[in-house]
Order: C-alpha cells, then structure tokens, then sequence
C-alpha cells in the first residue's frame, strides 16, 4: 500500500480532497496539520518522514490570504518559502508534489500559460510562492513535482463560491470584478490530477486546473444561476473594487502537461461546478 503524507489534509480545500481521493484509490494517507508537527523545524519534519516512511509526500500547506500577506511578508515567506524548502530537504526518498499557483503570472499574456512561460509575480503572495519552487528546484531533488493550479472551489472550507452564494442569499443585485480571468478549478478534479502524476511518477513542473476560462463574474454568475437564485449578478472594473494584493488581469493555465504526461484531459470548470453544487445540496 503507498503511504501519503498530506500537509494540509486535515482542513485545507485541497487538502481535504486530497484526503479523500488519495484514501478511495486506497492509498493510507495521512493528513498534517496545525499541531502535528511545526513546519520550520528540519529535526521535526525529518522524525516525521523517518516515523511514516511515506513513499508520496503532498504539500498543499500555503500562506493563503492574498491581501493580508502584503501586510505579513514575513509570515508568508516563512509557509510559502522557507517550509517548502525544509520539506524538501527533509523528504528523503519520498516524491515530493508541490502545489503551487498562477499569481506565479503577470497577467500579461494572451494565450494560456504554459509550466515554462516567464514568471513575474505581482503580490507578495505570489513572490513567495515562486520563491517555493525555486528554493525547491534549487535543491536538485531527483523526484520532485511542481503543480500550479489556480482560483479552487470544493468542499471543506470557505471559498469563492461559498461567499458568493452566501452574499446571494442576502442581497438582490452582487457586483462582480470582470477584468480578472482565470482557470476556476474543483479541488476533487486537482486531487485526481495529483494522484495521476504520483502514480506515473511524473517529475518536474506542471498546470492542473480545469478547462475553460471565466473571470470572477462569469463564475459568480454561473455559481448563481446553478444554484437557482434570483440575484442579478453585475460586472465591475478591478479599479471599482480596490484590494490590497495586485492579481494578475489573466491567468488562465495550459494543461497539456498534464494530459501528456497522465493520460487526463481536464474537465470544464462549468461541469464540476455543477458537480460541487449538488452536491452541496
Ligand atoms: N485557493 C486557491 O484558489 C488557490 C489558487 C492557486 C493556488 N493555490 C494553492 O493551492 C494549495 C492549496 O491551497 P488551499 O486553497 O487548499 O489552501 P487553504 O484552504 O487556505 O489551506 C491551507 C492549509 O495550510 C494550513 N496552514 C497555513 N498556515 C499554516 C501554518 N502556519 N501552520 C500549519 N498549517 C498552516 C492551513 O491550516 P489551518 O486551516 O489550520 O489554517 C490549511 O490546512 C496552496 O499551495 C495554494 O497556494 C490555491
């Protein structure tokens, strides 16, 4: 049986998919959290690899609020930078899958970026993120695997959708940004993807998320429409609805990389939308 450290399994959005995909494929996997082990400490993390002997780690640990990392870079370098590299050391003989993001990006291009595009991070949340991947490349790992994956829905925790569906129970008319468009994705398809590219031990960079593209509006519109309430969702320029952290204007991600390398071709995101929503119900 392959054994699966999870960090973030116990109440991360992929994390918890991951759980649940990896055990139904019947992996033994085990969730890391909060009081499991502390992140920064090499000793730690190495008792750990050498008490599991896990032979597939997963880290979809991560600073996760955008905005608030501009005021707290320090803490965010700390998950986003220094973790990821103390795990990497610490991993051993184990292949590693790291989860990365799309705010890697500019926003700039005008066709889906690919693993190898140029990266040029606008928020602190993104620059700590590619300085992961990097501390991690850096370390000459023979079996590592970088996954970006962009702007996830799923069951578990608070998300996007789960706000919007929430605010359109309380309110007649939702204003939406549109000049940001990204790759919306099911945490449970992102889970699959990671269990293809663990199982065929695919190593180096790749993008999972679902396909089609949409910008916050569309998503929230279509999370709407699903869900079957009246509200009117209305377009808003980015200028009209100021945030602390800059994201990229586009972001969407080419997944062909992934479909080389595990055989999967991504589903659209308005089809497991769809699946997230009934079964929320
Ligand atoms: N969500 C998105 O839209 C999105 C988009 C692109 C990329 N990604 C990437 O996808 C991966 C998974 O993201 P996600 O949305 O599942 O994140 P999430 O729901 O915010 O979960 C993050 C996990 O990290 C844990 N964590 C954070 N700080 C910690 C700390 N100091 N010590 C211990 N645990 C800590 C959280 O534990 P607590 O619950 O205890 O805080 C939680 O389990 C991340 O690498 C993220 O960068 C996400």
């Amino acid at each position: 049986m392959t054994t699966a450290l999870v960090f973030g399994g116990r109440t991360g959005l992929l994390g918890q998919a991951l759980m649940r995909v990896l055990s139904r494929a019947g992996w033994q996997a085990i969730p890391i959290g909060r009081g499991d082990v502390d992140l920064l400490n090499l000793e730690a993390l190495h008792q750990l690899v050498a008490q599991t002997q896990p032979q597939v780690i997963v880290n979809a640990i991560a600073y996760t609020a955008v905005d608030r990392a501009e005021d707290e870079p320090q803490e965010a370098w700390r998950i986003n930078t220094l973790f990821p590299r103390l795990l990497g050391r610490a991993a051993g003989d184990a292949h590693l899958l790291h989860v990365s993001t799309d705010y890697v990006f500019d926003g700039r291009a005008t066709r889906p970026y690919l693993p190898t595009d140029p990266v040029n991070p606008q928020s602190v949340y993104g620059r700590t993120k590619l300085e992961g991947e990097q501390e991690l490349l850096r370390l000459g790992l023979p079996r590592l695997t970088i996954v970006r994956t962009a702007w996830l829905f799923g069951p578990g925790r608070t998300n996007f959708i789960t706000r919007i569906l929430e605010l359109a129970q309380q309110r007649p008319v939702l204003t939406v940004v549109h000049d940001q468009v990204g790759s919306p994705t099911f945490t449970q398809d992102l889970a699959a993807a990671l269990l293809a590219l663990a199982k065929v031990r695919a190593f180096g960079l790749f993008h999972a998320v679902n396909a089609g593209q949409a910008s916050w509006c569309e998503l929230a519109e279509e999370a709407v429409r699903l869900a079957g309430l009246p509200t009117v969702v209305q377009p808003i320029s980015s200028k009209d609805y100021p945030q602390r952290a800059k994201r990229p204007a586009y972001s969407v991600l080419d997944t062909a990389a992934l479909t080389a390398a595990t055989g999967i071709t991504p589903r659209s995101w308005a089809i497991a939308l769809r699946e997230y929503l009934r079964s929320l119900r």
